[in-house]
């Protein structure tokens, strides 16, 4: 038995949430959790609005009927939130004792990285859970694709390229802001799928110089377009952008123009995979509480359905792939 392993007594009920940002695929994730454990035989419940929802006692049974028609909603139907409570111990002490007061044995928690870090407070105070890792940002260690990710890459990529037809009317460039926290994985997807002539991440430093050249030498070449995908969190994101370009426009030879696709990305139905993703996250966190096996975050890794500790997965981040960044840039 791992160090993840400890005895629960027979597993009656289990309780899941979804927290922090919303992201596509969730409503299939929970339906999953719902629909697997009853398959096991065990009595499940949804809790409202997250870990606030969790200090409040908001816990109610919900069945198979109950999660029935949700599969192609966008959101999460449980709702969900940021909540500040829950950092305090007295706050989980209290989340604690309403879930032991509805007899919940274990609980599953789908959320990103500031959700799982609440997760594993709490198993280290020795309540049994499991997180479904969940963000559109893919930032969550111990996962290679987080739930959400591909729809929100997806809208990311269908802006990109409504907004390239109208760059190429104006002779334009366009500035495209996608979210991603400190992470610019949606960004370099979205940019290399979307052919953009540059991109920026916070991982990596731009050279503001060499990006204005690149632009000048693209509409000096004739080039009708320039789309530059900026990742929210890097140094240069639409508005230092927005800000260097109206010093030097000129220079450029395209006027400039700016959209910041925000929370649109998260929003929306979610696409086949997602769909999959999530269903198969909420087998595999119904399995591992099978198993007894608490404190991990049920992610995928090559393809494959796996847990990692949480204490090997809060603090930690996944770098972002040279080899598709160095693509992204001969192929601009
Ligand atoms: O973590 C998901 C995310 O959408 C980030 O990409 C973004 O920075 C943040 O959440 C926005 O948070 P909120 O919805 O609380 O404004």
């Amino acid at each position: 038995m791992s160090e993840n392993c400890y005895e629960v007594n027979m597993i009656q009920r289990i309780a899941v949430l979804t927290s922090g940002g919303d992201a596509p695929g969730m409503n299939a994730a929970i339906r999953s959790v719902v629909r697997c454990g009853v398959n096991k035989g065990w009595m499940t419940y949804g809790v409202r609005n997250g870990y606030q929802g969790l200090i409040d006692g908001l816990i109610e049974p919900m069945g198979t009927r109950e999660v029935g028609g949700i599969l192609q909603r966008g959101g999460t139907m449980l709702g969900s939130a940021r909540c500040e409570d829950f950092k305090t111990f007295e706050g989980r002490e209290r989340a604690i004792r309403n879930l032991n007061q509805k007899g919940v044995d274990a609980l599953v928690v789908i959320g990103g990285n500031g959700s799982q870090t609440g997760s594993y407070e709490l198993s280290k105070m020795g309540f049994p859970v499991v997180g479904i890792a969940s963000t559109i940002d893919n930032d969550l260690f111990g996962s290679d694709i987080t739930l959400g990710v591909d729809t929100a890459l997806n809208i990311a990529l269908e802006a990109i390229d409504r907004l390239k037809v109208t760059a190429s009317s104006h002779q334009r460039a366009f500035i495209v802001e996608v979210m991603g926290r400190n992470c610019g994985y949606i960004a370099l997807m979205s940019g290399l799928a979307g052919g953009a002539e540059a991109i920026t991440v916070p991982e990596r430093e731009t050279d503001i110089e060499e990006l204005a050249e690149t632009l000048r030498l693209a509409y000096e070449h004739g080039k009708s377009h320039a789309i530059i995908v900026a990742a929210e969190g890097a140094k240069y994101n639409a508005a230092a952008l927005t800000e260097y370009f109206k010093d030097n426009r000129e220079r450029l030879g395209f006027s400039v123009r700016s959209t910041i696709l925000g929370h649109v990305q998260r929003g929306g139905g979610p696409t086949a995979a997602d769909r999959v993703l999530g269903s198969k996250l909420g087998l595999g966190a119904v399995e591992a509480i099978e198993r007894g096996e608490f404190g991990v975050l049920v992610g995928t890794i090559d393809n494959h359905i796996v847990t990692t500790p949480f204490a090997d997965v809060i603090g930690k981040s996944k770098p972002l792939d040279e080899e598709l960044l160095k693509l992204a840039k001969i192929l601009d």
